[in-house]
């Protein structure tokens, strides 16, 4: 339990600094971490995997769960740098290869294979090797080995400021068509610099030097553009919506006696009041979507604040994911107490049911996905596999705090529920639902409510894959919390709209509905997905593919349960404005 609750302190721990001081000449340990394709940045694994020089005993270094997840698994490396102490083409080992070791190399020097050490928690990257293209019919390469690598360490005092790796010093070492058993002598070398800058400072060095190709640029035009657009939208909605109903409250409250010879055409939203506020069929799934949906607008809304009073370590992406997990294991109980509170002023009886349902809407689906991602990752021996201890962990996060929590505040929800207090009497006997045209279908308001809110975020949707699925860091917060806030507004706004077209042809079925259109966002989302895998990412093979799929999946689940619970509780509140402000006889 120890443990476990140290990890879980270890895996908040907000952007803590390990300030490491060194004396002239003391240890500076290089730890060996992962290896993988340059272009797929899910596709990592052991740097030991490869045959290269390794210790008798491998020695892991204890890691948090951020780095976890993020595909590390650092050991202690044959490499001796001392403090300040310069060295020149020292031999590290020397490696005898076999015929199968070389080709294990040349694959991986033919995938763009680069490396990943790191030093005083500095990530320091490399290429394994080097291809030299050449010939065009027969298309061949030469294939060389880096066997020589060079550090270039700055330092400032007693702190090490910024590291990187070199190879293109000594020549490499072709291992096309040679003798076996080949041998390979790998040497380093060691560069000291004095630097200037402070150690407080040196996230920023790291920041602006990137080894992988930067994606992003930040257009802040077209964000300015895109959310001037949204601003006017959410106006016009407004305007419009405001203006109509005015006059439909003017036809409606007027004087029964002016309205006499009118009651022939009575028709629109007003006449549905006896069958607006029925509860939908399928209260359980109902009220467990808003549920779970309200739980990920608070995990989203803490993890942006989070984010932007910057508690994050931004440099691993790991930081924010265990954050996540953590978070939403700690807000279960407002699941629970969202639907379940829901369900009782619903009518609804079977809370029990009703809470397992909660607790098991998203997590099942993730369970899933993360079991089969997993279980192909293992397959692949990538380290992006989650060790064993890490699943019971994180099963047991779950079991003992996130299913329990949920059960809390299901109890909560339940107790606390005040009656739904309808403004309209329900009739026992439905009204028949006129049919209406293909623009006022159930499809046409999914793709309308889905749309406008995609649009929304679109443009930002590019920065937000390429720092999911790239490794670029999102140092934007404050942006990414805006652009939230309009995902949220639009989705609102649509939502009522939507709602009220609805009701005005006399389609008194808006529970569900209000759910669907503006959830549809997620499918949005995913098709955005297929169109940034296939064009704007270089990733391929089955374990990249299978990983970028499977949470992709997920995310945009997480958009249908968070659009779907703002819409639906955005046109809750139109809906009973509209019927209180109205007269009725
Ligand atoms: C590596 O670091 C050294 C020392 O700071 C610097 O001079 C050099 O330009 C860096 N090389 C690369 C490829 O970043």
């Amino acid at each position: 339990m120890a443990t476990f609750l140290k990890v879980v302190a270890l895996a908040v721990t907000l952007n803590f600094v390990n300030s490491a001081t060194y004396k002239e000449g003391d240890e500076v340990l290089l730890y060996v971490n992962k290896v993988g394709p340059y272009f797929n940045p899910h596709e990592t694994y052991h740097y030991y995997q490869l045959p290269v020089c390794r210790p008798k005993q491998i020695e892991h270094k204890s890691l948090t769960l951020g780095e976890v997840l993020d595909g590390d698994r650092m050991a202690k490396s044959l490499y001796e740098i001392k403090f300040r102490k310069e060295e020149d083409k020292k031999v590290l080992c020397k490696v005898h290869y076999s015929e199968n070791d070389l080709s294990l190399l040349r694959n991986a020097i033919e995938d763009l294979y680069y490396f990943e050490f790191v030093i005083d928690e500095i990530p320091i990257r490399g290429f394994i090797g080097h291809l030299e293209e050449g010939g065009f019919l027969p298309h061949s390469h030469k294939i060389y080995l880096w066997a020589h690598l060079h550090f270039n360490i700055e330092y400032n005092g007693d702190h090490i400021i910024y590291a990187n790796v070199t190879t293109k010093e000594i020549s490499p070492v072709s291992i096309d068509s040679v003798p076996t058993p080949f041998e390979v002598a790998f040497t380093y070398s060691v560069k000291w610099y004095q630097s200037n800058m402070k150690f407080e400072d040196r996230g920023k060095r790291l920041r602006d030097n990137s080894f992988f190709p930067k994606t992003l640029e930040i257009h802040w035009l077209s964000i300015i553009n895109s959310m001037v657009l949204v601003f006017l939208l959410i106006g016009f909605v407004v305007i419009i919506m405001t203006r109509v109903l005015k006059s439909d409250f003017a036809r409606y409250n007027l004087d029964d006696e002016e309205n006499d010879d009118l009651d022939q055409e009575d028709n629109g939203w007003k006449i549905i009041h006896t069958d607006v506020f029925r509860f939908p069929p399928g209260k359980n799934v109902f009220c467990a979507i808003l549920g779970v949906g309200s739980q990920f607008l608070a995990l989203a809304t803490g993890i942006l604040l989070m984010a932007m009073l910057g508690m994050f370590n931004v440099h691993r992406h790991g930081a924010i994911n265990s954050a996540g997990i953590v978070l939403y294991a700690f807000t279960s109980c407002i699941s629970g107490y969202v639907a379940a509170n829901m369900f009782k002023k619903m009518g609804g009886d079977n809370w029990v049911w009703n809470i397992n349902l909660t607790s098991s809407l998203f997590a099942l689906p993730f369970f899933l996905v993360w079991a089969i991602v997993n279980s192909v990752a293992w397959g692949y021996g990538t380290t992006q596999a989650l060790p064993w201890q890490t699943v019971i962990l994180l099963m047991a996060l779950w079991v003992f705090v996130g299913y329990p929590l949920t059960v809390i505040g299901g109890i909560f929800g339940k107790n606390w529920a005040v009656s739904f207090d309808a403004p309209c009497r329900t009739k026992n006997i439905q009204r028949e639902i006129p049919s209406v045209p293909w623009y006022r279908s159930a499809f046409a308001h999914c793709v309308v409510g889905g749309f406008l809110p995609f649009s929304a975020i679109s443009v930002e949707l590019y920065y937000i894959f390429a720092t999911l699925w790239g490794r670029e860091q999102y140092t934007l917060f404050g942006i990414l919390f805006i652009v939230y806030g309009i995902l949220l507004s639009v989705t609102a706004c649509i939502s009522v709209a939507l709602t009220y077209f609805q009701l005005s042809a006399e389609d008194y079925r808006w529970w569900w509905r209000s759910i669907f259109s503006a959830g549809s966002t997620g499918m949005f989302v995913f098709l955005y997905a297929l169109f940034y895998y296939f064009k704007r990412s270089n990733m391929s093979g089955a374990l990249q593919s299978i990983e970028f799929f499977g949470y992709t999946f997920l995310t945009c689940y997480v958009f249908f349960l968070m659009l779907g619970t703002v819409s639906f509780f955005a046109s809750l509140k139109f809906v009973r404005y509209i019927y209180v402000n109205l007269k009725m006889d």
